[in-house]
């Protein structure tokens, strides 16, 4: 079948530059064949993470969300902010609660990440932190991350980003990326267990 992608912004706030960036994304894989589930992050919100909490197998609703639209699909892309050169707090939060399901849901999947910022940097150094749990947890990070910078000025009113360069930049990194995944579900050596 076709393949399919979860996407998220992983920013809580209305007027989200990720969001905006996620929804072209959605934008974009639908345009090339396809299939998103798009999803909120205040889905996959979780309490801060204590291990105290872990009684009886718990894991708060926000986490058993992500697990289970991590695993309905063949990847997922996330779109982040960068807070303080990192990820937000909240993100770190609900991907420690997640890695305590068995099976890890993380292992094996593909990823691809991207962020939007004011900054001249686009929020690129927190995708570098953003990488590390994901490494950890064996998931298939994508090594072509995309970052926009300047997001604040970057998009016209129907969603697409101003710049022509930077919008088929956009468009190849995400078509790049799901030629992998797509190719990858037809080899079971490297096939999801
Ligand atoms: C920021 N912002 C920010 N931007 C950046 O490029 N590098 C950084 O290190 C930080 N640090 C930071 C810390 C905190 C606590 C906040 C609230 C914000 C600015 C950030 O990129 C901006 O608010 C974006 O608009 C956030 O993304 P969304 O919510 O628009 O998707």
């Amino acid at each position: 079948g076709q393949t399919s992608f979860l996407v998220f912004s992983a920013s809580l706030r209305k007027g989200s530059l990720n969001t905006k960036l996620a929804k072209l994304a959605v934008k974009v894989i639908e345009k090339n064949g396809g299939t998103v589930d798009f999803a909120d992050m205040a889905e996959f919100d979780c309490p801060t993470f204590n291990q105290d909490l872990e009684i009886d197998n718990y894991h708060p609703d926000g986490a058993e969300a992500l697990r289970k639209k991590i695993l309905a699909n063949d990847a997922f892309i996330i779109s982040s902010p960068e807070y303080n050169g990192s990820m937000p707090g909240y993100l770190k939060n609900v991907i420690d609660w997640t890695s305590r399901f068995r099976p890890q849901p993380f292992h094996q999947h593909h990823a691809l990440l991207m962020s939007a910022s004011p900054s001249m940097a686009g929020g690129n150094r927190g995708l570098w932190a953003l990488r590390v749990p994901f490494e950890h947890l064996g998931t298939r990070v994508y090594p072509d991350m995309f970052s926009l910078a300047t997001a604040h000025e970057a998009f016209k009113e129907d969603g697409t980003l101003k710049n022509e360069t930077l919008a088929k930049r956009f468009e190849d990194n995400l078509i790049a990326f799901m030629n992998l995944v797509e190719a990858s579900k037809h080899y079971p050596c490297i096939k999801k267990a």
